[in-house]
């Protein structure tokens, strides 16, 4: 699949690079990072040299996913990763993952970076469905979620087992069909 870089919202999103695995391996050992996401623990140089290096590449060379990582294209500070973890061209739908590194949260960088990726995977990518699920009490990505446009699909129980316990998982989902979320730029999808 070809690399995709993408600009708006004071945001650049490319695939990611062997420069970031500094700044990864710092936002992947945080305590909320490793609660909430699927990033082995404990997080090691070693992970984070892995991701940039070998995981990303792979995922883009072969299509099997797309992840970007987030920066300030102002002054291209790394403050993310946001990604379609799992794409399945057969149905053409894809599973969304994301985190923002500590210092940057709450300032709009997972909206700003979802309403990108969406709209490049809804459109240019040629996507008909995204998926996005959370943990039932991840207040933070629920709302990430709606701010995106997604709908909730339910309540999916004991879904994931992380870090030795069944979690509930919440399923959002987004159509290409669906109306953007307002206040979105028209070109989005
Ligand atoms: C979830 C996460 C990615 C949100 O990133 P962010 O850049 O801070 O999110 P935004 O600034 O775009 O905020 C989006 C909305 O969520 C709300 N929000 C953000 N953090 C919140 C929190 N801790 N509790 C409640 N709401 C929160 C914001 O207020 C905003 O809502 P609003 O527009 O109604 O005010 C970030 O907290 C994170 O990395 N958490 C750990 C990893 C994680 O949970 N990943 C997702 C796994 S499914």
């Amino acid at each position: 699949m070809r690399e995709a870089e993408l600009r708006g919202d004071g945001l650049r999103l490319r695939p990611p690079r062997p420069e970031d695995a500094g700044p990864v391996l710092a936002a992947c050992t945080d305590p909320d990072t490793q609660r909430w996401t699927r990033v082995p623990v404990p997080y090691s140089e070693a992970d984070a040299v892995a991701f940039v290096t070998r995981f990303g590449p792979d995922q883009w060379a072969t299509g099997a996913g797309a992840p970007f990582a987030v920066l300030d294209d102002g002054t291209g500070v790394l403050l993310g990763s946001m990604g379609l973890n799992v794409i399945v061209w057969a149905d053409r739908r894809a599973e969304v993952g994301y985190w923002v590194a500590p210092g940057a949260r709450r300032r709009g960088v997972a909206t700003g970076a979802l309403g990108l990726m969406a709209g490049w995977a809804l459109g240019e990518l040629g996507l008909e469905r995204l998926e996005l699920y959370a943990e039932a009490d991840n207040a933070a990505s629920r709302r990430v979620a709606e701010r995106g446009g997604f709908t909730l699909e339910g309540v999916l129980r004991g879904r994931d087992l992380h870090r030795g316990e069944r979690r509930d998982m919440v399923a959002y989902g987004l159509l290409a069909t669906d109306p953007r979320p307002s206040g979105s730029p028209a070109e989005r999808w």
